[in-house]
């Protein structure tokens, strides 16, 4: 039997009191299952970096995750900027949740990094819903590969930690459907997740999980999703508004109190029955559909920590590199100080619910040794001890190592309890201790390389003028410390570029004046200009821009071309350009390509990211990179149209290396399709005149004297009348013109 119609007899078959207990799962982790119809009970975890499945149900063992890789965590994968590795991060713990008996995997994670902040950044891609959704889709394109479902999350706004439970994201139309929707809607149209995931947090006023036109009406209506809507763990206020907002699933489970409220709206009358329907015919067709695809296969240890080794490689972004420091080459220098506890005891992931018991662990010391094979002495040194205190026996002795030895590096960054879901930092700094050792090193060795771990922007602007070479690792996971050994002994070439701005402070970012918020409610005043939109609008020079990364090569871009000059919106254009690698290693760059829109009815970005692509060339290797733009990437959301338009005008293609640094640029005449917007009583007699119909008709009503007036080749026609709300004529016409008249008029022109 078709799975439709297995589901459609099965929803007849189950009771009211059945169908209501599948609103919510069965356990922490487990659905329920209903044997007399031989429903299956299925099993969900966390995700995204890697599998977390916990070992048992009390608190301790549920605490506890068993063996799984542990890939770099989101921030680092989207420096990858690499939707192909994505794609096969994901297809790597697809086959792992299939040999766990996972059926679905709750990630990934695309909420916007609005703050640097933001308790999970490191669980987010980035501050870009282009990057973010393709990333995010890749992803979910991979598990899924593996009949494994994922939970795509957290729908929406849920981009701080503060009150997470209550607050309010206080948001603007259009920075909800420019941004913060954005890259959900790619996810969703690109990746075809089995499960969304609604959010904590409230959206002007509506709690996530009872927002029905988010979870109905954009969701399904919109963006044609066809999976479940599951709420975040106890995210779930009042179980029959978010049934008939749309949301499917309770977790955890059991609620049977909820349960039997959905039972009570039935029997009411407050909710109809055909809702209940609904819910379970979509949440049977991803439950059967999971347990058919279930595959039980061992999955490759080995073969997933080179992977999870190879990502890590690739997430890593060179921030500063002078005079050649990077790539060391043993046997250039005889001792080698390598200072930082995180070099010995890696900060390889975030803390919360994303936690990974990983299956192995590289530790950065000992990838160090193995890079130099001998051909120098290496002295490790702790220099600053686990908490935030500065201990000065262990800063005497790092510096004296670092002073009696060739080359230095250290490794520092924040601390596991600086970041972690269910709390926001309160600052960008990295710890005092770690910064007086920086400052410390640097200023007895020249020849100081810094590797970073953290989640997110921190504060690099007090000493990174000292130091010549920096790697930001991220929290790389357990291949991390090959991954670092990798890059600084040149074995790889860094590839990765910042998927978010490293301001120079945090009071230069956008959301700084509204961020956390106050009395449950966090305003995003900054609108649209989130992250590179804002610091390229207010012309802010930001200590390393979005999509920044140096690499051990050159690359030159080349011959623009595009396929068209001029088009109507509804079509689409093919740009490329050559990318050269003009260096003498091989290597890996991002290209970026920007739209940067020319006039517009509505206030937009100076440049927005549209389009990427990572491409890999030999020493002297060129190759074409093509990409195709079409109608939403030349768009912006009209609230008043409640409609994406595109302005007539001229569009100008930027493709660059980052988003400051532009290489290549190319204009395209674009003509729009949308008709002029209705003509009302308050639009002013200036768009009156501006419409062809509106004038005409103007010119018919008014005595010459005015028509004279109001045409804009008079001289010095005074602003005010030309932004005076029609409806005005009423009374300056002294009476020629009634109420009547002028809504007649407005029928003619709007006819
Ligand atoms: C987190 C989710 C997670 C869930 C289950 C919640 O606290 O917000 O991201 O999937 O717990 O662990």
């Amino acid at each position: 039997m078709k799975l439709e119609e297995k589901v459609k007899k099965l929803v007849e078959e189950l009771t009211l009191e059945e169908k209501a207990s599948l609103c919510s799962g069965a356990s922490m982790w487990e659905t329920k299952p209903i044997e007399r119809l031989g429903i299956p009970s299925i099993c969900m975890t966390d995700g995204p970096h890697g599998v977390r499945l916990s070992e048992g149900e009390n608190l301790e063992e549920g605490l506890r995750a068993v063996p799984a890789t542990c890939f770099p965590t989101a921030c680092g994968l989207a420096a990858t900027w690499d939707t192909g590795l994505l794609h096969e991060v994901g297809t790597a713990l697809g086959k792992e949740s299939n040999s766990l008996g996972v059926h679905i995997l709750l990630g990934p994670g695309v909420n916007i990094k609005r703050s640097p902040l933001g308790g999970r950044n490191f669980e987010y891609y980035s501050e870009d819903p282009v990057l973010a959704g393709d990333l995010g889709a890749a992803f979910v394109q991979g598990v899924q590969g593996q009949g494994v479902g994922t939970s795509v999350k957290h729908f929406a706004c849920n981009n701080q930690e503060y009150e997470r439970m209550n607050i309010s994201a206080e948001i603007e139309e259009r920075p909800l459907r420019e941004i913060y929707l954005a890259a959900f809607e790619r996810v969703v149209k690109k990746g075809k997740p089995w499960t969304v995931m609604s959010a904590y947090n409230r959206v002007n006023g509506i709690y996530a999980s009872e927002h029905r036109e988010f979870l109905t009406e954009i969701l399904r209506g919109e963006w044609g999703f066809a999976g479940i809507v599951i709420s975040d763990w106890t995210g779930v206020e009042d179980r029959v508004k978010a049934a008939q907002a749309g949301l499917d699933l309770q977790m955890p489970g059991p609620a049977s109190a909820n349960d039997q409220r959905l039972i009570e709206a039935v029997r009411s009358g407050a909710m109809a029955e055909s809702v209940l329907d609904e819910i379970v015919a979509r949440y049977l067709t991803v439950i059967l559909r999971a347990v058919e695809s279930k595959k039980g296969a061992a999955f490759d240890q080995d073969a997933h920590h080179a992977l999870a080794r190879q990502a890590a490689a690739a997430s890593m972004v060179l921030l500063k590199n002078t005079e050649g420091l990077l790539p060391l080459q043993p046997g250039t220098f005889d001792s080698l100080a390598v200072i930082g506890g995180m070099a010995q005891d890696p900060r390889f992931q975030g803390g919360g619910s994303s936690e990974v018991t990983p299956t192995r662990m590289d530790s950065p010391l000992e990838e160090i040794k193995r890079a130099v094979g001998g051909k120098a002495r290496v002295s490790y040194q702790a220099g600053y001890p686990a908490d935030d205190q500065v201990d000065s026996e262990l800063l005497n002795a790092a510096v004296e190592t670092a002073k009696n030895s060739d080359v230095a590096i250290v490794f520092a960054g924040l601390p596991a309890h600086m970041e972690s879901e269910g709390y926001d930092r309160s600052h960008m700094l990295m710890p005092k201790n770690h910064v007086k050792l920086i400052k410390a090193v640097a200023a007895i060795q020249p020849r100081l390389v810094v590797v970073l771990n953290n989640g997110s922007a921190i504060a690099l602007g007090d000493w990174i003028d000292r130091v010549p070479a920096v790697l930001e690792a991220w929290l790389p996971g357990q291949g991390g410390g090959r991954a670092v050994a990798d890059i600084l002994f040149g074995e790889i070439n860094p590839s990765g570029k910042l998927p978010e701005t490293l301001p120079v402070c945090l009071s230069d970012n956008p959301s700084f004046l509204n961020f956390p918020g106050e009395n449950g409610r966090v305003l995003y005043g900054e609108g649209l200009y989130v992250g590179y939109r804002y610091y390229d609008k207010k012309r802010i020079e930001p200590l390393f821009p979005f999509g920044y990364g140096l690499s051990y090569t050159t690359f030159q871009y080349s011959d623009i071309a595009c396929s068209r000059a001029q088009m109507r919106d509804t079509e689409s254009v093919e740009v490329s350009c050559q990318i050269t690698n003009t260096g003498t290693r091989g290597g890996k760059e991002i290209v970026q390509l920007y739209v940067q829109p020319g006039q517009s009815r509505l206030q937009r970005p100076e440049k927005e990211l549209k389009a990427f692509a990572k491409v890999e060339l030999a020493p002297g290797e060129a190759a074409t990179v093509s990409f195709s733009l079409g109608y939403r990437d030349f768009a912006y959301y009209d609230p008043l149209r409640e409609d994406w338009v595109v302005d007539t005008g001229t569009y100008t293609v930027l493709i660059g290396s980052s988003s400051r640094d532009v290489r290549l640029e190319t204009d395209i005449q674009i003509e729009s399709s949308q008709g002029p917007l209705p003509l009302t009583k308050d639009s002013s007699l200036g768009e009156w005149w501006a419409n062809d119909r509106g004038r005409t008709l103007l010119l018919q009503l008014l005595p010459a004297e005015y028509a004279e007036l109001l045409s804009p080749e008079s001289p010095g026609v005074p602003a005010f009348i030309m932004n005076m709300p029609f409806r005005k004529l009423v009374f300056f016409s002294g009476g020629a013109l009634t109420e009547e008249m002028l809504d007649r008029l407005v029928a003619a022109a709007q006819g």
